[in-house]
């Protein structure tokens, strides 16, 4: 078979008996790919991958423990083989050729009847991508076509007939702490594949040049003591266009339910009957003191952590340095904060740091002391947003450097 007489088919194989022979790596993949696509999948292999062994003894798949025999493909609409002997593959594509079932051959290209393509999926759209016998070539092929459809830069939306009116959604999408690719791979399909954007002050917002000039964008953003849209008014605003029949995304700074009133917008919507899907994000809690090279947690030195808003003054929190706080929405309360937990058992020496615009034009990292603090914040002018952490995880990465030089 050579190029030029493929024949390509999508193969709807749900439900349907799929045999493979093999069980090494090309016989994991594959089986990973059935199963996704909602394939019966019997498996015959003396030994396989640790993977197929879970997949059979939790029942997803049908393990025979032994070598191919005769009949073995009885009922398969597709046969699959790669058990690295040559021999026995083209055993196997000859049974298949002789009843007429679907085969593919790892070993040789050319004895196959069906060759699997290299996939780029996006959105409900499925892209394949054949080399013409090199599957390397197919892959480069493949990698480019799913970065463009990642980045929205090919026309994917969907074309609906008129009297077609779909049900609208809302995906709640933490875009994490601010840099565009802290987003993860879920939260920027959904986001490139919106009609409707509703966006945040904080988060990726370099993204939104990426959408297609269609893409309605509704900034809601808030600052500190600046609240352009009240929670209620964002949350009639999701229903709204989710019931005008669009994909709605709301892109939020860090993850949806940190600090992010991310329940009361999945409420309000299933309350309304709005279908809601929830994309976890980067929190900044976490993705913030990293930048300043602090781990909230770290071996021998802090082995839990508290994340608290400053919205309020925080007053006592129970543990010593080796229990990290991290503070955010905390900047006005800074030096009110700073006193209260110094009174308790950390002490006007424990180590604290402020990450100012983390990731951001004017990100700043300032270290000292719960007891020097204030005055150091108000000489220098710390402003919001930023993450505050709290315990000796503070200067933990500062003493390895130092040991290290
Ligand atoms: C309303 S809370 C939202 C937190 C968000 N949901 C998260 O998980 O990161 C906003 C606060 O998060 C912190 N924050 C968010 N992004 C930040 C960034 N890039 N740099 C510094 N602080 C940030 C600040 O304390 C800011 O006042």
């Amino acid at each position: 078979m050579t190029q030029s007489e493929l024949y390509p088919l999508g193969l709807r194989i749900a439900g349907r008996k799929v045999v493979v022979i093999g069980g090494g790596k090309v016989g994991t993949r594959r089986v990973h790919g059935l199963l996704a696509a909602g394939a019966s999948v019997t498996l015959i292999s003396l030994e396989t991958t640790a993977d197929l062994a879970d997949l059979a003894a939790e029942g997803s798949i049908t393990w025979h423990q032994r070598g191919f025999e005769s009949g073995d493909l009885a009922g398969a609409w597709l046969v699959q083989t790669a058990t690295g002997v040559a021999e026995v593959d083209a055993a196997v594509t000859q049974e298949a050729e002789a009843h007429q079932i679907i085969s593919v051959n790892a070993a040789e290209a050319e004895k196959s009847t069906a060759w699997v393509p290299a996939v780029a999926r996006f959105d409900g759209v499925t892209v394949a991508a054949f080399g013409g016998g090199d599957p390397r070539r197919g892959m480069a092929l493949r990698d480019a076509i799913q970065d463009q459809l990642t980045e929205g830069k090919l026309p994917t939306a969907a074309v609906r007939k008129a009297q077609e009116k779909l049900a609208g959604t809302v995906a709640l999408v933490g875009g994490g702490p601010g840099a565009e690719d802290l987003i993860t791979v879920r939260g920027q399909r959904l986001l490139y594949a919106a009609d409707v954007v509703v966006t945040d002050r904080l988060g990726p917002r370099a993204l939104l040049q990426h959408l297609h000039p269609g893409v309605e964008v509704i900034d809601v953003g808030k600052g500190p003591s600046n609240h352009p849209v009240p929670q209620d008014q964002i949350n009639q605003i999701l229903v709204d266009q989710a019931k005008l029949g669009k994909r709605v995304v709301r892109l939020k700074g860090g993850d949806p339910y940190v600090f992010g009133r991310g329940g009361e917008e999945l409420d309000f919507c299933v309350a309304n009957g709005v279908e809601v899907e929830v994309v976890p994000g980067v929190s900044s809690a976490i993705a913030v003191p990293a930048l300043a090279g602090i781990p909230v947690t770290h071996r021998g030195v802090s082995t839990s952590f508290t994340v608290i808003t400053g919205h309020i003054a925080v007053s006592e929190i129970t543990g010593g340095r080796d229990h990290t706080v991290v503070i955010l929405m905390g900047v006005a309360s800074l030096a009110e904060s700073a006193a209260n937990l110094a009174a308790g058992s950390r002490g006007a020496d424990c180590p604290i740091a402020i990450i100012e615009d983390g990731y951001g034009q004017g990100q700043r990292i300032t270290r000292s002391t719960l007891g020097d603090v204030a005055k150091v914040a108000a000489e220098i002018g710390v402003k919001a947003p930023a993450v505050i952490v709290i315990g000796d995880v503070v200067n933990e990465r500062n003493k390895e450097e130092e040991s290290n030089e």
